[in-house]
């Protein structure tokens, strides 16, 4: 392994804990079992060189040369069950998952498990392509769209490579987050030659994944008290974007991040996270790094920034990043679902009647244009977040 770039490195407060507990048996994250054994935290195992103990139980910190063995924890996070027997649980699991988690998982769903099979399966060939090939679809400054391999999130990079494609034809979005300039591009796909049929099962996929999505809004929307179809208006013109991922082996999993932590800044996420693992949440209730545990065929939703100002902070968007591993490569499928440009984001009437609006407005298409560019380009200024257009006290 050469110089790894220093600019994957975390901040010592963002890196990721691994530790092994070599006492068999010790579940990683809680606080009492059922059993009466006692849990260690995640954040009390420090990873630091050299040796560290916890609780009487030898913890052996990995260097990143070493296999990452991370035991994952059994903190149940919300799964529900989508299939018509629990209609009557939806919007009440829904609304808890929501708001004490701004996630949860969501099993028969619908989706034919043959859409997802495929896409995953066009994913890895492409990721396996010589990079030369998958740079022949570079995003670039003006075109968002294709392969990218440097992604930034608050500035460190990820250790990842991504294919992104839109949805929606045509899909507008303004060509600078510049308030003066009213000037709208559309945006266009770029497809690879190989393989041939990355094209089409990603097209069968984003209609699948937009039927889920309008399932979803429709129980969220009826979580909060509104009309099913509150949020469509909305998603007319939407700027929905689909990512393949792959995250590759990692020799410094200790060190950087498959993704570094973030809140997504859109509507509504889907993801498809494979059986590897990695996806870590933070819990609400004592900020803790949470890892989801891989449940096969299941989807996981995050909140997004979107629902959280709609919502006037009913429900809090979830903070989430990604573990990579030092021996195995890891693929997931997110789908953002964004309004159109046009959309201006606010907290709806029907929630705050009598109650202070904690947002200002703002245009969804120009803080989209902005958070393209931020993840692009190393600025020297913090991202746009939607703190920004909280409403002073
Ligand atoms: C993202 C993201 C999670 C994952 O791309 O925004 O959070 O598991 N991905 O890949
Ligand atoms: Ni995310």
């Amino acid at each position: 392994m050469g110089e790894v770039d220093p600019a994957f490195i975390q901040d010592t407060q963002h890196r990721p804990k691994l530790a092994v507990i070599e006492a068999e048996g010790i579940p990683l994250v809680g606080t009492c079992s059922t059993d009466g054994t006692r849990r260690a935290t995640l954040s009390s195992l420090s990873l630091g060189l050299g040796f560290e103990s916890w609780g009487g139980h030898s913890v052996t910190p990995l260097t990143g040369t070493e296999p990452n063995i991370l035991k994952t924890n059994d903190v149940p996070t919300p799964l529900i069950d989508l299939s018509s027997a629990n209609a009557s649980n939806h919007v009440s699991q829904i609304a808890d998952a929501s708001k004490n988690w701004g996630f949860f998982q969501v099993i028969n769903h619908g989706v034919p498990s043959e859409s997802r099979r495929k896409i995953e399966d066009a994913a890895r060939k492409f990721f396996a392509l010589p990079l030369e090939e998958k740079r022949k679809v570079s995003r670039d400054e003006v075109n968002p769209l294709g392969y990218f391999d440097s992604e930034l999130t608050k500035n460190v990079r990820d250790w990842k490579e991504v294919f992104d494609f839109v949805v929606s034809t045509p899909t507008v979005i303004p060509v600078s987050p510049d308030p003066d300039d009213k000037e709208l591009k559309e945006l266009t796909n770029q497809w690879p030659q190989y393989p041939p049929e990355l094209r089409e099962v990603c097209e069968e996929y984003a209609r699948e994944m937009e039927k889920l999505a309008f399932k979803l809004l429709g129980l969220i929307s009826l979580s909060l008290g509104l009309p099913e179809n509150r949020f469509n208006l909305f998603f007319e013109e939407s700027t929905n974007f689909i990512r393949l991922n792959h995250y590759p082996p990692c020799p410094i999993p200790h060190l950087a991040l498959g993704v570094g932590r973030h809140k997504d800044g859109g509507a509504l996420t889907i993801l498809a996270q494979d059986d590897v693992g990695g996806l870590e949440v933070k819990r609400k209730t004592d900020g803790e790094w949470i890892r989801v545990k891989p449940t096969p065929d299941a989807y996981i939703i995050n909140v997004g920034d979107i629902i959280q100002v709609w919502s006037n902070d009913t429900y809090e968007s979830v903070e989430h990043r990604v573990m990579v591993n030092s021996e195995r490569e890891r693929f997931s499928i997110p789908v953002f679902f964004n309004p159109g440009q046009h959309v201006w984001v606010k907290p709806l009437e029907e929630l705050t009647k009598g109650e202070k609006q904690n947002y200002r407005a703002y245009n969804w298409g120009k803080f989209f244009a902005r958070r393209k560019r931020n993840n692009f380009k190393k600025l020297d200024v913090e991202n746009i977040q939607i703190s920004h257009f909280k409403a002073s006290e």
